[in-house]
């Protein structure tokens, strides 16, 4: 407790000071947010990718932090020169005996690397080593099918002539890669004319009401993604199939711009989403996408469940369907996927189809 002679004093002079105490207080405040800015800098910073001409507000923000940061997925993967000699001793000789197809002719060296990688990439410690597995047959063909995505494909997943990918661009450490997909449509009941595809909050539809079969149709099917015309909409009635139309293309696009972190000006001069001739380099990048991922889907994905080789715990909830991949899949949220790090240079035998194992070095 005060001593008694300062509580009467404080009693025989009543002074307010809650006044000054707020002030001393608010400098106080004041001055601690400086000395934390200026030591660790503004948090809020960014930095805008210009894609389009000057004035046309054609430009990309992102917080500095987040692009200083990077994926984190990128730490965990294991490069060629990561793989020791104890490592690939480990590898039995019955993995050894089995390879793959589409590697055939590769050096049992170069093989063993290959099978410490992919049991890195995809978090299975036993891939390859009993040929009747079936995680061990689908491996089988997704070395193919990696052959074709670099090879085929290039001009989407290498155009900077220094990226490409591996089973790490999908697979990161895991199984079963996140940002896979199922058909789910029909979602709801027909409403006046309206097909029953929308209002139905799903991943599909990017948690929004627009249309959840836009995957299915653009990526799966090869229906027209292009609605738009010059006409005036008012003569159009609801149920008017292009009303739909356009917003299964908006359902698409949306996916797009989550799927790589960017906005819609990263591909298109929103004043004329029709016009290609005002595009930027990125969309046709993305239009040779929609091929790639079509062809992805339908001769490398699908034929997993049509032949059998998934189990049944690995199918879709609603048609039994094999899980697809889509622009998400690789991209993981970024512009390129793992920051446009160089998968393929290390690894020559999953570049080309038809790898030429004679001229191999490592
Ligand atoms: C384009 C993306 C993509 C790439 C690249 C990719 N995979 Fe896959 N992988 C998938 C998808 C999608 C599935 C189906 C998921 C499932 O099995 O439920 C899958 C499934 C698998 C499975 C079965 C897993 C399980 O438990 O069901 C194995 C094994 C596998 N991949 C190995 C590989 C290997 C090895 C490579 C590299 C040579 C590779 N993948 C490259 C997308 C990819
Ligand atoms: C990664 C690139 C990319 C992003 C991001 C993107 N788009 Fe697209 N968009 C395309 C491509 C490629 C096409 C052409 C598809 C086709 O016709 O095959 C297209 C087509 C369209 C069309 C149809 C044009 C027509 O001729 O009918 C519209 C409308 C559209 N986009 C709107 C948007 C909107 C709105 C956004 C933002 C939410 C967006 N896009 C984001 C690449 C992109
Ligand atoms: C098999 C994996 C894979 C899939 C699936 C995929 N991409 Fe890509 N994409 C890549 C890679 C790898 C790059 C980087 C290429 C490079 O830098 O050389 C890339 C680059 C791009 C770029 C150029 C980025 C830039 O900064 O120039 C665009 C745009 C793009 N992808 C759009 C898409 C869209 C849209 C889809 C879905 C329709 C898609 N991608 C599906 C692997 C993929």
């Amino acid at each position: 407790m005060l001593p008694k002679w300062f509580d009467k004093w404080n009693a025989d002079n009543p002074t307010n000071i809650y006044g000054p105490a707020i002030l001393i207080g608010a400098i106080g405040a004041a001055v601690f947010v400086v000395a934390l800015l200026v030591t660790w800098g503004q948090p809020f910073a960014t930095t805008s990718l210009q894609t389009g001409p000057r004035g046309t507000g054609m430009s990309v923000p992102e917080f500095k932090s987040d692009l200083a940061a990077g994926d984190p997925t990128a730490a965990g993967y294991l490069a060629r020169s990561g793989i020791t000699e104890a490592d690939t001793a480990a590898v039995s000789e019955a993995a050894l005996a089995n390879v793959p197809p589409a590697l055939e002719g590769i050096s049992p060296e170069a093989y063993a690397e290959m099978i410490v990688a992919m049991r890195s990439w995809t978090g299975i410690p036993d891939l390859m080593e009993d040929p009747e597995n079936y995680q061990t047959q689908v491996a089988y063909r997704m070395v193919a099918m990696v052959q074709s995505l670099n090879d085929e494909w290039g001009g989407h997943t290498n155009v900077s002539g220094e990226a490409g990918v591996n089973c790490y661009t999908c697979h990161r450490g895991q199984a079963v890669p996140n940002n896979i997909w199922f058909r789910i449509a029909p979602v709801n009941e027909n409403t006046a004319g309206w097909a029953s595809v929308q209002n139905r909050v799903t991943p599909q539809s990017q948690y929004t009401s627009l249309p959840s079969d836009a995957l299915e149709s653009y990526l799966l099917d090869t229906q027209s993604i292009k609605v738009h015309d010059l006409d005036s909409r008012v003569d159009t009635q609801p149920g008017d199939p292009t009303w739909q139309n356009a917003e299964r293309t908006f359902s698409l696009m949306n996916y797009f711009a989550n799927s790589l972190g960017v906005n819609c000006v990263f591909c298109h001069n929103t004043r004329a989403f029709y016009d290609p001739a005002q595009v930027t380099p990125q969309w046709s990048t993305a239009s040779l996408g929609i091929i790639m991922v079509q062809d992805l889907n339908t001769l490398h994905l699908v034929p997993l469940a049509e032949e059998g080789i998934l189990p049944e715990n690995r199918l879709g909830p609603v048609y039994a369907d094999a899980p697809k991949a889509a622009c998400a899949t690789c991209h993981k949220g970024y512009q390129k996927p793992l920051g446009g790090m160089d998968m393929v240079s290390d690894w020559p035998e999953l570049a080309l189809v038809e790898p030429d194992f004679t001229a191999a070095t490592n």
